[in-house]
C-alpha cells in the first residue's frame, strides 16, 4: 500500500515541489480532489491507509466518496487524531485534537521578547526563533497529550497567509513528522483557522455565517457560507486594528511582553474613553472596509503634543502621566471599536441580503480577545437577533487548536494529501502562501479607497476550491 502510495505523481501533494508559477496551483487543486474520502464507518482503529487505499487503486471510484458531506460517524470522530503546527507570525503553537473536538493538548511558544525588544515582528530573527524551538513544541505537545507520533491520524499545517521565512520552519516540521510516520498532511490558510474554531467551541454554529477576523496583520469580514467558500465584505486598506493597538502601547511606553493588545486594554480601564477627539476612520466610505493607519497618525500627534515620553515606563510615571496615558489609550480604543462597529452592522445586512438564514457573528483573532471589543460587538449582533460567538481568548489568539481543528474539517471532506517522502531534497520549493486572500471579494462592497491588485494577484482559497471542485 505504502509503495503504491509513494509511487503517486508528485502533483497529488499540495506541499509537494511545485514550480513558482500560479498555472500549476489549480493541478494541486485537481490533484486533490482525486483523494475522495473513503467513508466506511466500520473502520476502526482509524487508519488512513484503509481509508485512502483499502484494496486496490483500480477502482478508485468503488473506495472514495465523491460526497462532500461530512462524515460524522461517532467513532470515526473519537479515532482521528489530528497534530495542527502554526508558524505563521511570532508565536510557535501545536496542538493535538480529536476528530470531536477534544482537545488533547496545546503548546504555545511566544516570541513575545523579541517583540517587545524590536517592536515588531523581524522575519529572519522570528524565523531563527521558531526554528529554535518547533521541535521542542510539537514534542511537548505530544508528550501532553500522552502521545506519540504513531498514534496521530493526520498533521495539519498553517502554510498561509503570513511571512514565508516562518511559515516554512512549520511546513518543513509537518513534512517531516507526516513523512516519517506515514500520516496524511492538511494544508490550513490561517484566517480560515481563526474563523472556523468557533465551530469547535459552538457546535450549534452552522454555515453559513459571518466572521469578523481581528488581528496584528489582517482585519476582514467575510461571510462564510461554506467550508472552504467564502465571500469578502471588507478589509483594511492598510493597517489592522492590532497592529495599532500594539504601536498604541509601544508609544505610551507600556509592556509589551504580552503583545501591545493587552496592555492597552488594561491601561483602558483608567482612562476617560471621551477625552481625546479621535476621527472615526472611513466614515464617508460606505464600505465594510477598514483603515487604521489615519488613526494611528493621530494617537502618535496625541501623545506628542502631551509630552508622553515612551521611554520611560508606565511603572516609572507620575500619575498626571499616567492618567493622561491612560485618556489616550481609552480613546484609542473606543473609536478604534467604533470603527470594527460601524463596518459590522454594514456587514450584517449585507450578510442577510446574501444568506439571510445567518444566525451567528464569529470575532476571532488576537484583537478579539479584547472584552471592550466583545461588549460593544455584542450589542451590535443583539440589534438584529444574531448571536456573537467568541472563542476564548486562548483560541483567538495564534494557536495550534485551531490549526488542527480546521485540518479535521477538511480531513473529513477529504482534503488533504498523501504522505509526503521522508526527506524532502535540499532545494525542495514548498507550496507556501505569504499572500492569500479567503474569498472572492463582494462585487456591491468593492471601496474606490481600497488598492485590488494585490488582491486579484493571488488566487483565494475559494476560488482554488471552487477550482477543484468542479474538476470532480
Ligand atoms: O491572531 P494573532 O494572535 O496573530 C496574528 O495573526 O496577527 O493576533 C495578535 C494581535 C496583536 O496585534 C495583539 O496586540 C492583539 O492581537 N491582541 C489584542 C488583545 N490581545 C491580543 N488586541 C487588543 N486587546 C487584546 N486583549
Ligand atoms: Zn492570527
Amino acid at each position: 500500500m505504502v509503495s503504491s502510495l509513494l509511487a503517486l505523481p508528485s502533483t497529488f501533494s499540495r506541499l509537494n515541489l511545485v514550480q513558482k508559477s500560479s498555472i500549476f496551483i489549480p493541478f494541486t487543486f485537481k490533484a486533490l480532489s482525486l483523494l475522495k474520502f473513503h467513508k466506511q464507518p466500520r473502520l476502526r482503529p482509524f487508519n488512513y491507509r484503509l481509508l485512502h487505499f483499502p484494496s486496490s487503486l483500480n477502482s478508485p471510484e468503488a473506495h472514495f466518496s465523491t460526497s462532500r458531506r461530512p462524515v460524522s460517524s461517532k467513532s470515526f470522530d473519537v479515532d482521528l487524531v489530528v497534530l495542527g503546527i502554526e508558524t505563521s507570525c511570532d508565536d510557535t503553537a501545536a496542538a493535538i485534537v480529536r476528530g470531536n473536538g477534544e482537545i488533547l493538548s496545546q503548546v504555545v511558544s511566544s516570541q513575545a521578547d523579541l517583540l517587545a525588544r524590536y517592536g515588531g515582528v523581524a522575519p529572519k530573527m522570528a524565523e531563527e526563533a521558531h526554528s529554535q524551538v518547533i521541535d521542542q513544541v510539537v514534542q511537548d505537545a505530544l508528550d501532553k497529550a500522552s502521545l506519540t507520533e504513531r498514534e496521530l491520524s493526520a498533521v495539519a499545517v498553517t502554510i498561509g497567509p503570513g511571512l514565508s521565512l516562518c511559515l516554512r520552519v512549520g511546513v518543513q516540521k509537518a513534512r517531516r513528522v507526516a513523512g516519517s510516520f506515514n500520516l496524511p498532511i492538511i494544508s490550513v490558510h490561517h484566517m480560515e483557522a481563526h474563523a472556523l474554531v468557533a465551530r469547535l467551541i459552538e457546535k450549534e454554529l452552522q454555515f453559513p455565517f459571518l466572521a469578523l477576523l481581528i488581528s496584528g496583520g489582517h482585519n476582514l469580514l467575510v461571510l462564510a457560507h461554506d467550508l472552504g467558500h467564502y465571500t469578502q465584505l471588507g478589509t483594511t486598506i492598510d493597517d489592522a486594528i492590532g497592529e495599532a493597538f500594539d504601536k498604541t502601547a509601544k508609544w505610551l511606553g507600556l509592556d509589551m511582553r504580552k503583545s501591545g493588545g493587552p496592555a492597552v486594554e488594561q491601561l483602558a480601564q483608567e482612562g476617560d474613553a471621551e477625552s481625546v477627539r479621535f476621527s472615526i476612520p472611513m466614515k464617508q466610505h460606505k464600505d465594510c472596509n477598514f483603515s487604521y493607519a489615519g488613526l494611528k497618525t493621530q494617537v502618535k500627534l496625541a501623545i506628542a503634543s502631551r509630552n508622553i515620553d515612551a521611554k520611560v515606563p508606565l511603572s516609572c510615571a507620575s500619575s498626571l502621566d499616567r492618567s493622561s496615558r491612560a485618556d489616550i489609550a481609552a480613546s484609542f480604543q473606543r473609536v478604534a471599536v467604533l470603527h470594527l462597529e460601524e463596518r459590522c452592522e454594514r456587514a450584517v445586512e449585507w450578510a442577510l441580503k446574501i444568506e439571510p438564514s445567518i444566525k451567528h457573528l464569529v470575532v476571532s483573532g488576537g484583537v478579539a480577545s479584547n472584552q471592550y471589543v466583545r461588549a460593544r460587538l455584542d450589542q451590535v449582533v443583539q440589534k438584529y437577533s444574531l448571536q456573537l460567538v467568541c472563542p476564548p481568548p486562548n483560541l483567538c489568539t495564534d494557536n495550534g487548536v485551531m490549526i488542527a481543528w480546521t485540518g479535521i474539517e477538511n480531513f473529513r471532506v477529504g482534503r488533504y494529501d498523501p504522505p509526503p517522502p521522508a526527506n524532502d531534497p535540499d532545494d525542495f520549493m514548498y507550496d507556501l502562501r505569504p499572500r492569500w486572500p479567503l474569498g472572492e471579494e463582494y462585487a456591491e462592497g468593492r471601496s474606490e479607497a481600497r488598492s485590488l491588485r494585490r488582491a486579484r494577484v493571488h488566487p483565494s482559497l475559494t476560488s482554488l476550491v471552487q477550482a477543484s471542485l468542479q474538476q470532480q
